[in-house]
């Protein structure tokens, strides 16, 4: 059972979250408003974030403040900070992404450009303007989002994979960091999980594996559970266990390819 006051008073009074419209950004922001934070809700369809805002202030009596933009543009972080001073951000969660999936050379460059962008860059710049705030308020919390498939190289979504690891491995470094400064730093590396998003890229079958995908608010609810606790956190049992399997006990030549063939089924047509 978690308490609200305490959790409230660790990582609030505002939570950002970037990438809120919808799926596991939206469940964000409902699960971060029962917990008593105010919302900073970021993504481009602005009718969406209206929607999801009143909807958090009617249910939960959160105050809102939407900010539509393109996390992928080179200024967003500016017109973040622009819109947020008059805001005391405690919570940070970098749930947007962008993954083109398909043989790498099918892509234009600018999409895997664009992956980098909305999943490192932005995600980077945006640490760096909140975290020192929260240091010097000695609390605070920074929840990033990454994937199972960026614990190997991952075939036929290879960028997307590679920026995912970017966040485990920076997540991990500035829990280290700031760990006994009063920041938790958290990434929650989940699996499939169904959004709207991940059903709009058809994904054929799950590879022999079975059907391990989840509800978002099942994630966001183990992952906000898990914060200050550890560096990361992988919800779901089933994706636990085919983790070890991944990471431990198979070779990571035989990993690697296990994956490829997993997601040439799901989706090379
Ligand atoms: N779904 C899965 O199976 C799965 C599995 C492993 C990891 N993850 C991770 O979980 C996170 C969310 O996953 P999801 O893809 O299923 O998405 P989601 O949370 O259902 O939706 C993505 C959110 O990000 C926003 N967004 C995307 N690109 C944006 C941009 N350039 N600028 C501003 N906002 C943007 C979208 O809103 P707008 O379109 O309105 O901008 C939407 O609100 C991602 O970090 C992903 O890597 C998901």
């Amino acid at each position: 059972m978690v308490n609200k006051a305490s959790f409230a008073a660790r990582y609030g009074p505002w939570a950002i979250v970037a990438g809120a419209s919808e799926g596991l950004g939206a469940a964000y922001a409902k699960e971060l408003a029962a917990r008593g934070l105010n919302l900073v809700l970021v993504a481009r369809r602005a009718e969406l974030l209206q929607s999801l805002a009143s909807n958090l202030s009617t249910k939960y009596n959160a105050e809102t403040k939407i900010i539509p933009l393109d996390l992928s543009a080179a200024d967003a972080v500016e017109q973040i900070a622009e819109n947020t001073k008059d805001v005391e951000v405690g919570l940070l969660v970098y749930n947007a992404a962008f993954s083109a999936i398909g043989p790498f050379l099918e892509r234009p460059i600018e999409d895997h450009l664009k992956e980098i962008n909305t999943n490192a860059f932005t995600p980077l710049k945006l640490i760096y303007l909140f975290a020192e705030h929260m240091l010097a308020r000695g609390r605070g919390g920074i929840v990033l989002m990454s994937s199972l498939s960026a614990f190997q190289g991952s075939a036929y979504i290879s960028t997307y994979a590679a920026t995912k690891a970017f966040n485990i491995v920076l997540a991990e470094g500035l829990w280290e960091e700031w760990r006994e400064r009063g920041v938790d730093v958290l990434v929650c590396v989940s699996g499939a999980v169904k959004t709207p998003n991940y059903v709009a890229s058809e994904p054929e079958q799950t590879g022999g594996l079975g059907d391990m995908t989840m509800n978002p608010d099942q994630v966001v609810r183990e992952a906000l559970n898990a914060l200050g606790k550890g560096p990361y956190i992988i919800p779901g049992r089933m994706n636990r266990i085919s983790s070890i399997i991944m990471r431990h006990l198979l070779p990571r030549k035989a990993a690697v390819k296990f994956m490829g063939r997993i997601l040439k089924n799901m989706y090379v047509k």
